[in-house]
């Protein structure tokens, strides 16, 4: 793939997050959510490439843009395929809280799992902690061997799970085990990349999210060259026979990093709100400051691009 590409599409990310950064602690999670699908629609139609969305909005019947099958792009080599989300954390972004994000994974045809949009229980760590995990296995022993690799207590190390009742007896054996547990709204994507960076103090991603936020977290972690596995969880039959729609065969299967995202995967995501991932969208008399984060699995290069953005001399998306 086109290593420039990758800087086209961060101009994807960058108008869908100051889009809707505007909406940032409204308390309006449509316009929000909308306001970035425009821009991210608008904007992948100006990258020279046929791509299709993999992993979007919805179904057609349910998204009129981004949807799963859209085609998007300016036309003509090279063909990919895309996850997308265009607000990652829209209630987030509407509550003015912590770690929204406009994200994209990019990939050539059949390197991204075509995800069903159900969840997912899922495990992630960086790149000290790989070949220490095992999602069929219990968090303490997960917890023990990642502390073993990482030559520290279990005590040391902080995890990362999503706030929901569902969760209760995830938290409960973690706070046993005596590690500390770092608690989020919504967000699970950055909160994945954030077991594989430096300086964030988060050491493992446990608990269930969307699928479709799965794969997505997958090709960062492939970048950046931690571990990631999942396994789908159904709710019910209508989940079932979305997975099945999918060509999911094995409801039970286990999906590795490479499962989820193979080849020479591309990874952009723009800052929304602040976050420990990135910095969300400042504005200024003159225009937006954005906040970027730019990865390719084939070179491991990790950029962060700060951007300034001069509305009067850009046309407006
Ligand atoms: P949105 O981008 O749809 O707002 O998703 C936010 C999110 O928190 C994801 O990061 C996570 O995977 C999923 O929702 C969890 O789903 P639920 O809110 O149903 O527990």
């Amino acid at each position: 793939m086109n290593r420039n590409l990758a800087l086209e599409f961060v101009r994807v990310t960058e108008i869908a997050a100051i889009n809707s950064a505007q909406w940032m602690g409204k308390g309006d999670e449509k316009s929000a959510d909308q306001a970035a699908v425009d821009g991210m629609r608008k904007m992948l139609d100006t990258v020279a490439c046929s791509a299709t969305v993999v992993i979007g909005e919805g179904e057609r019947d349910e998204a009129p843009m981004l949807y799963i099958g859209e085609k998007v792009g300016g036309g003509g080599p090279p063909e990919l395929e895309i996850a997308l989300d265009p607000l990652e954390g829209t209630t987030i972004c509407a509550n003015g809280g912590h770690n929204a994000i406009s994200v994209m994974a990019i990939g050539k045809k059949g390197e991204l799992l075509h995800a069903p949009d159900i969840y997912m229980k899922k495990i992630a760590v960086g790149a000290d902690g790989v070949g220490s995990i095992d999602i069929r296995d219990t968090p303490t022993n997960n917890l023990k061997r990642l502390a073993q690799k990482k030559s520290c207590l279990v005590s040391d190390l902080t995890v990362v799970i999503l706030d929901r009742p569902r969760h209760k007896e995830l938290i409960s054996e973690v706070r046993n085990n005596g590690a500390r547990i770092y608690l989020i709204g919504d967000g699970d994507v950055s909160a994945a990349i954030a077991t594989a960076l430096p300086d964030t103090g988060i050491d493992m991603l446990l608990g269930t999210g969307g699928a479709p936020e799965g794969v997505i977290a997958a090709a960062a972690l492939r970048c950046l060259k931690g571990d990631f596995q999942g396994i789908l969880v159904p709710r019910n039959d209508d989940d079932i026979a979305r997975a099945k729609k999918m060509g999911v065969d094995d409801i039970n299967r286990v999906y590795t990093m490479n499962d989820l995202a193979n080849g020479d995967v591309m990874f952009v995501a723009t800052g929304v709100t602040d976050g420990s991932l990135l910095r969300g969208v400042q504005f200024k008399p003159w225009g937006a400051v954005t906040h970027s984060l730019v990865m390719r699995s084939k070179s491991g290069t990790v950029r962060w691009i700060d951007a300034d953005h001069h509305f009067d001399r850009k046309p407006v998306y």
